[in-house]
Order: structure tokens, then sequence, then C-alpha cells
């Protein structure tokens, strides 16, 4: 055999996990952009603890259960998709790439998983729709409620599925990093489904100031409740989901008001620091809601080992937030387009070597946390 020279060797080794592309996304990155992607609140403390708890949970794997053949798919909202897992909501796509969220959600479309688009996204919902993946809309409720009822207007139009209201932003979480870099969206890059995008305060940049983060606090309505909830429920006629839940009397109160799932959820470390990681709170979420709505979570999946752990201990799906945002940022839809293949191919792995010939059989594993 022939040793490779130096020179015919590859430049960078190949992407074998969807753990790889986090750095080689920061090596393109520009700081800030980095750093707004990644960062979490304050101490980010809940950042690091969504991974640290991931990690403490054991699967117990099956042995001699007769898998030749894992079969991914599964029921959101009562839709079938190609396996559990969802493109997380994620503000401004196009500062990582300019394909923004059309290249994402055309990659989960091709990957046959639900993109959920922000209400801060940087291209308008229609467009969104477009591209002919399953759409789930993510509203922030703003103050404005002329403007939230527009907004769900356009939402119903489009074509969306389902939609998502977020519940854990009353205000944007103080991120340090964010503070420091003064981080602002450049002129090119708007929140598309809000009027005024263009001159908003995302854009205006002051010393020690977020402008992403003042602008989310005076677009956004602060003092939000349940009710506000039940009022969604009755007027708009799509699934409900509550994302951003992790004290269980909350997600009773999501049932109570008729949601269709909760997302159990702390935003991915970026709002209150030291919240529990989320995978901690799961398993009592789902016994809180039992079958009376379905339960997803998100904060921290890394791969496919992660959502295994995820579905036993009894979530029916996950979200993946960052690690989409990196493969887009590298290789626009392509890049997300593997990362999902390559996250459906450790998933296979996974519940094959645990022996469950489906998601569903995964709820049935047993699980042991460390320490
Ligand atoms: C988010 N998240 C988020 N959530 C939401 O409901 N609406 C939004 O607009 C955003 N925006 C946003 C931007 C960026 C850059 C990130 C990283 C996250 C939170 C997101 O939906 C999800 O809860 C977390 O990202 C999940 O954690 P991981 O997978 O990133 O660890
Ligand atoms: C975030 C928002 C906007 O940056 O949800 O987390």
């Amino acid at each position: 055999m022939v040793e490779p020279t130096l020179t015919d060797r590859p430049t960078a080794s190949p992407v074998v996990s969807l753990a790889d592309y986090a750095e080689r996304a920061r090596a393109v990155l520009p700081p800030e952009v980095w750093d707004y992607v990644a960062g979490g609140s304050a101490e980010e403390v809940t950042l690091a603890a969504n991974r640290s708890a991931l990690d403490r949970v054991a699967v117990l794997p099956r042995m001699l259960r007769g898998v030749d053949r894992v079969d991914l798919g599964t029921r959101l909202l009562g839709r079938p998709y190609a396996m559990p897992v969802g493109v997380a909501p994620m503000a401004y796509q196009r500062l990582v790439h300019p394909g923004g969220e059309l290249a994402l959600a055309a990659a989960a479309g091709a990957a046959g998983v639900p993109f959920l688009a922000s209400t801060l996204g940087s291209t308008p919902i229609e467009q969104v729709t477009g591209v002919g993946a399953e759409v789930w809309f993510q509203l922030y409720w703003l103050r404005e409620r002329a403007l939230v009822r527009d907004l769900l207007a356009r939402v119903v139009a489009a074509g969306c599925r389902a939609l998502v209201v977020t519940v854990d932003v009353p205000v944007l979480g103080r991120r340090p990093r964010d503070l420091r870099n003064a981080f602002r969206l450049p002129a090119d890059v708007v929140a598309a489904n809000l009027p005024g995008g263009r001159d908003s305060l995302a854009h205006s940049g002051a010393p020690g100031v977020s402008a992403i983060g003042a602008h989310t606090d005076t677009s956004f309505a602060p003092a939000l409740r349940w009710t506000d909830l039940a009022w969604l429920r009755e007027h708009v006629d799509l699934p409900l989901v509550v994302k951003g839940v992790l004290d269980p009397r909350d997600a009773v109160e999501a049932v109570r008001i008729g949601a269709d799932a909760v997302v159990v959820s702390n935003h991915g470390g970026r709002q209150l620091d030291g919240a529990p990681a989320s995978v901690t709170m799961l398993p009592e979420v789902v016994d809180a809601v039992g079958d009376r709505c379905q339960v997803l979570m998100d904060s921290g999946i890394r791969g496919g080992t992660d959502v295994l752990r995820a579905l036993a201990l009894g979530a029916v799906g996950v979200l993946v937030g960052r690690p989409l945002l990196w493969a887009l940022a590298l290789g626009g839809e392509r890049g997300a387009r593997d990362a999902l293949d390559l996250l459906a191919a450790e998933l296979r792995d996974a519940l094959t070597l645990a022996g469950c010939p489906d998601p569903r059989a995964a709820g049935e594993l047993r699980t042991r946390t460390a320490g």
C-alpha cells in the first residue's frame, strides 16, 4: 500500500459525528456571530448543564430482540415524519449563511422533518413555506395584539402546520458575550416577519448593549398569561405547542388550555441561567401530562444517542438547534441536509444497539442516571 504524502492527504478529516460541525463553523464565522449562536446567558451554567446532564443518562440496551430493520418514522402532532426530530426555531439564520431559513427549511423538507420557523426569521414566512417543507411557526407574542393577529393570519394563509408559542422569553436573557461584543444585526439581515425590520433597534449598536436584546425587549409582550394562550387556542385552528416549560405544573397548565404538545426546554441555556437541564425535568413533565399531550424536549441534543436518551425518558421527539446552524454555516442547504442524514444514521445505530425497531419502542427502555 502506498502511504499518502502530506500533500494529497485531505486537509480536514471527514465529518463523522454531528459534534464535528461546531469547531469547523467556528473557524468560518465572524467571532461575534459565533458568540451569539454558541453562547448562553449569565455564567452559562445551564448551557453546560444541558450537556453534562445528558451525558449522565445511561440507557439500558435490550438484547436478542430480533431487530434487523429500524423504522425511524414517527407521528408528531398527528402528522407523519421521517424521524422524531425537528429543527428548533432559531432567529436570523441569514447571519450564518446567505441561504438562511430557505436553505435550512429545504434541508428539513428533504430529510422529512419539521422546520420550526421563528417569528424573528430573516426570511418572510411565506417564502419559507414556499420551499415545501412542513413548517411549524414559532410565535413570539408581540406587544401589540393587532400585530399578533396579522402575523397569525399570515401564518395560516402560508400553510404552516402548527403554532409553537415560546413562553420562556418575557425578556431576552442577559448574554455577556453579546454585551461585550455590542452585538447587532448587519444591515442585510432583518426581522423579515415584523414591520419596520431594517430600521429596528436590532441594528443599532452601543457599547455594552446587545441590540438583539434591546429589540426583543421593546417588541415582545413581557406579561403574558395562560389566558392569552387560551385566547390563541380559540382563535387559531392549528395544533398548538407550548415551548419552554420546565416545571411540570406549567406543563399541566399547557394541557389545561388545550395544548397539543409541550417542549421541555431552557432555550439552549440562553434564558434563565441556573435553570435545570431540560433532560433533568423531562421525566417529571412526562409523568405530569401522561397521554394528554405530546412531550418534546430540546437543549443540548448533539447526536443519535441523545435522541435515544430523550425517547427513553418519555419524549416523543426532540428539537435540535445549534448543530444545524453550524452545518448551515459550513455548507448551506447541502451541509444541513448532511447533518440531518448523519443524525438519522446515528439514531438508527442507537436504536439498533438498544434493541428497538422504532422510536416508540425506546419509550420502554430503562435508564440509570449517574450521580
Ligand atoms: C434560539 N432559540 C430560539 N427559540 C425560539 O423559540 N425562538 C427563537 O427565535 C430562537 N432563536 C434562537 C437563536 C439561536 C441562535 C439559538 C442557538 C437558539 C432556542 C432554540 O429554539 C432551542 O430551544 C435551543 O437552541 C436548543 O438547544 P441546542 O440544541 O441549541 O442546544
Ligand atoms: C435567542 C432568541 C432570539 O437569541 O430567541 O435565543
